[in-house]
This record gives structure tokens, C-alpha cells and sequence, in this order.
């Protein structure tokens, strides 16, 4: 199976943003985290900043909404064009439905699970779903350390995945990294969003690459 790597801009230098998709241009998807200091502690951006980026961006977007009344603007994003829209099922009212007006305008939809929300209660939900994403720190911040307590989730979520039929990626967020990666593309993980890993390196698109190699299985 072979993976994909999805660098956060998070981790980018966030007033020169065009230049920083530039450097990750090698990457599958670019990961925008939008957080609205209530759902997370921490505020970052949103749709009119969002819009600009899928203008410039040279490679699709994964926008990862860490926001409450996700029900309310999560559509908005697939609207502007974002390859994919992942939510919080902690967030959402109504998650079939959400996950279905994202489809229906376009963009693969995804649900988001915080570290202490079990996986088992949206089992039944994967035909609805295009990705899946277990989250490996708590969300909210870049640089945390990856949580190996996740690991058995992870492999959870690869066997109902594969025994449903459906064609689900299954995404990690949080803490990954060349010392990481591997233990959760083992757990069964095929999506890797890193921030820190490639960012904070001279070249992210070597450290895309290694990523990439490491975390084929
Ligand atoms: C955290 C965000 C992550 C973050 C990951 O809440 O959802 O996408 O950017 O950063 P690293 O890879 O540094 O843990
Ligand atoms: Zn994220």
C-alpha cells in the first residue's frame, strides 16, 4: 500500500505562506488547521484565508477543522475548493448529514476523532466517509509528542476498514515524525500529517521523501 504525506502548515512561517506551499510542493495534499480557540485552545485561521491559500496552493487541501459549530461552516470549505473536509464528530450535531453536504459539494469527507473518543460508535458510518483521522496528540498545538497509547485504535480502525469494503484512507495527525512514522504505518495508518517533522527541517522536501519511504509498508 503506498502512503501519503500531508505537511501541516501550522508549522509554516504563517506571513509567507505562498512561499512556504511552495516548498512542500512534493507533497500529496498540503493539511490546514483551522481552529476557533473554543473547540481547541488556540486560534488560527479561517475561510477567507483558506480561500487564498486553495488559489495559490500547487498541491491539493486537507483541511482539518478543529472548530465548534463545525456544522455550520465545514461545508464552506468544500465549497472553496479543499480536495477533502475533516471534522470532529466531538463538534458536529448530525455527522451523516455534514459528511454528506461535503460530498455533495465535491470534497472527500472526513471524521476526526480526539484521542479519548473511541472509534467503535462510527464504525457503522465508514460507507459515509472518505478518511478517517485518529488523532495521535490532543489537538491544538504543532510539536506535541506522538501518543503510542493511539496504537491500538489505529489498528482497530485498519481492520474495520478493510473488512467493510469501503474505501476509507486512514489518517494520523500528531507527533509524526522518522522515529514515529513507521509504528503507525504498521498499525495500519496510510495518511501522515506532519508539521514539526517537515517544517522545522532545511529541507522539507527531503524530509518529505524519507517520510514517504518510511512509511510504505
Ligand atoms: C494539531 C494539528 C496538527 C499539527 C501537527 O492539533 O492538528 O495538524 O500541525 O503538528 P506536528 O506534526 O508537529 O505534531
Ligand atoms: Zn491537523
Amino acid at each position: 500500500m503506498s502512503c501519503a504525506i500531508h505537511p501541516s502548515i501550522l508549522s509554516a512561517d504563517f506571513v509567507n505562506l505562498e512561499a512556504e506551499l511552495a516548498r512542500i510542493s512534493t507533497a500529496d495534499a498540503v493539511h490546514v488547521d483551522v481552529m476557533d480557540n473554543h473547540f481547541v485552545p488556540n486560534l488560527t485561521l479561517g475561510l477567507p484565508i483558506v480561500s487564498r491559500i486553495q488559489q495559490v496552493s500547487p498541491i491539493p487541501l486537507d483541511v482539518h477543522l478543529m472548530i465548534a459549530e463545525v456544522d455550520r461552516w465545514a461545508p464552506g470549505y468544500a465549497e472553496l475548493g479543499a480536495a477533502s473536509v475533516t471534522f470532529h464528530v466531538e463538534a458536529s450535531a448530525a455527522p451523516v448529514r455534514l459528511a454528506r453536504e461535503i460530498r455533495q459539494r465535491g470534497a472527500k469527507a472526513g471524521l476526526a476523532l480526539r484521542p479519548a473518543t473511541p472509534v467503535e460508535p462510527y464504525l457503522d458510518l465508514l460507507a459515509e466517509l472518505d478518511l478517517l483521522l485518529v488523532m495521535t496528540v490532543e489537538p491544538g498545538f504543532g510539536g506535541q509528542a506522538f501518543l503510542e497509547v493511539m496504537l491500538p485504535k489505529i489498528r482497530r480502525a485498519r481492520a474495520a476498514i478493510d473488512g467493510s469494503g469501503a474505501s476509507v484512507a486512514l489518517q494520523v495527525d500528531g507527533g509524526i515524525s522518522a522515529e514515529t512514522i513507521e509504528r503507525a504505518a504498521e498499525a495500519g495508518a496510510d495518511v501522515f500529517v506532519a508539521g514539526s517533522a517537515v517544517y522545522n527541517t532545511p529541507d522539507p522536501a527531503v524530509a518529505i521523501s524519507h517520510l514517504r519511504a518510511l512509511g510504505n509498508r
